[in-house]
């Protein structure tokens, strides 16, 4: 049986030729976006939403997710050029869509889902996120549960809304996530990440949490032209750091 270390180096050796800039080893990007350098020759099949690191991971991150957002902790030394700017639009964007019944799928901290007009509830798999989200959604709900395979009734929302995770999920994952959207509300909006010169639009990145440990998340970055053609919509948001898209049920379905 392969231990921890060997499971280590086989992650590793799946960057070889990416930058040494710190500790000898791959490129060190606290969290954040994909080093420029950084040049996947063995990745593991894509995965994310099914991915068991990937779910302990975030679970591990949830205490300084936030972080990301408010340039705070191992972000506080990041040069985001508008970052809080567009973080400004993007919230605008969120809180002026129409009050409704919200589904936000992998809510996370709630960052974003304590914006939504309406009656929220917000679904992670990890309880330490759900924990974080609940305590901002105090006429709203926080529940643990599946993105994939959410529990609830068909149609039981207005609107599905979901940010920073579509892009993360690879093509199976992708077609699983929006028919269960589809099943769930007549109305979904999509926010991800935007591609920008410097990032691989797509592949495994290598995290680092405040406690040293180091993890590898898959992610894609996206054009809004790209987001909104793959869910079958019209873009909402096209920033230089978010992108936003939204489909509705009256709309073509995604090819
Ligand atoms: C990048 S974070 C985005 C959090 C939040 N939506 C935001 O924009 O700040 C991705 C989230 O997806 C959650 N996640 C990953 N796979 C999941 C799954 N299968 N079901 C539910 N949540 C999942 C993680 O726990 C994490 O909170």
């Amino acid at each position: 049986m392969p231990g921890a270390g060997s499971e280590r180096r086989a992650l590793l050796s799946g960057f070889a030729g990416a930058c040494r800039r710190r500790r000898g080893l791959a490129c060190v990007q606290p969290h954040g976006e994909a080093c420029a350098r950084l040049r996947p020759v063995s990745d593991p099949a894509p995965s994310f939403a099914g991915d068991r690191g990937t779910a302990r991971y975030y679970d591990m991150r949830a205490a300084e997710y936030d972080d990301w957002y408010v340039g705070a902790g191992a972000f506080a030394e990041r040069e985001r050029p508008g970052w809080q700017r567009e973080l400004a639009r993007l919230t605008e964007l969120v809180s002026g869509l129409a009050p409704a019944r919200t589904l936000d799928i992998a809510c996370g901290t709630g960052f974003l889902t304590r914006h939504l007009r309406g009656f929220a509830v917000g679904v992670d798999q990890s309880s330490a996120m759900v924990a974080i989200a609940q305590s901002r959604l105090p006429h709203g709900l926080a529940v643990v549960g599946d993105a994939l395979a959410v529990g609830m009734a068909d149609l039981a929302f207005d609107r599905v809304f979901t940010a920073h995770f579509y892009g993360h999920l690879p093509p199976p994952e992708r077609s699983a996530f929006l028919a269960e959207a589809r099943r769930l509300a007549p109305q979904l909006v999509v926010v991800d990440s935007a591609m920008r010169a410097g990032v691989a639009p797509e592949g495994w990145q290598r995290r680092v949490l405040d406690d040293g440990s180091e993890h590898r998340v898959y992610k894609r970055y996206l054009s809004a032209s790209q987001l909104a053609q793959e869910i079958g919509g019209s873009v909402l948001l096209d920033g230089d750091w978010f992108v936003a898209a939204e489909a509705t049920a009256a709309g073509p379905p995604p090819p």
